[in-house]
């Protein structure tokens, strides 16, 4: 797919088919993002694939009622779970960088889904004590997101973004990028 089509195209979904995604599909994904940028390329990221679907129910149960991807995580034939090692990454001024890498990495594999015909939506909020407990996950690494994989279903949410004048500045902040209108 054109790569701007690409970006066009993601959008957090949240209702799946359950079709099932080929190996050669997943694999492509998680090649793009093993070849994300890293914190002088510690690649402090692992990824947790989940097919099996009683794993899955469990980390459903650990993703409260209220979040609006609950049913996506339950729908999608696949959940994949980001973790990072916070001691294989920078820490400047307060700004962890185990985040970055692993927002990177996981925002490759989101595009390369989409690359693929297929959805993704980030998860943040779940119990990390849970899902660390259910997928065996060492205590060194942060839970830092996931998200469910699958073919989108019929539904899908509509996006809204600010203007780029209202967040692009040239040169000092809030003055206007010239070919900005
Ligand atoms: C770090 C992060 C955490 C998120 N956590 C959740 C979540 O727990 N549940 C959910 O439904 N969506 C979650 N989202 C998806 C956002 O709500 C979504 O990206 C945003 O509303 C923009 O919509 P779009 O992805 O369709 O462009 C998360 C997104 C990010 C980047």
């Amino acid at each position: 797919m054109e790569f701007n089509k690409v970006l066009q195209e993601r959008h957090s979904v949240r209702n799946f088919e359950s079709q099932h995604i080929s190996e050669d599909k997943m694999r492509r994904i998680l090649e793009a993002a093993r070849l994300a940028p890293s914190w002088t390329n510690e690649q402090c990221w692992r990824f947790v694939v989940v097919e099996d679907s009683e794993i899955r129910g469990r980390i459903v149960n650990a993703v409260p009622d209220s979040n609006p991807a609950k049913n996506a995580l339950k729908e999608a034939p696949v959940i994949v779970v980001l973790c990072a090692d916070p001691d294989k990454s920078g820490d400047v001024a307060m700004k962890e960088y185990y985040m970055v890498d692993a927002g990177i990495a996981m925002e490759h594999l989101v595009l390369a889904a989409v690359n693929e015909g297929l959805g993704t939506c980030w998860v943040g909020v779940f119990d990390e004590d849970e899902i660390r407990e259910i997928l065996d996950i060492p205590r060194r690494y942060r839970v830092v997101a996931m998200t469910p994989i699958g073919y989108p279903g019929k539904h899908s949410d509509s996006r809204e973004r600010k203007p780029l004048t209202d967040i692009a500045y040239e040169n000092t902040w809030e003055n206007p990028v010239r070919y900005l209108h």
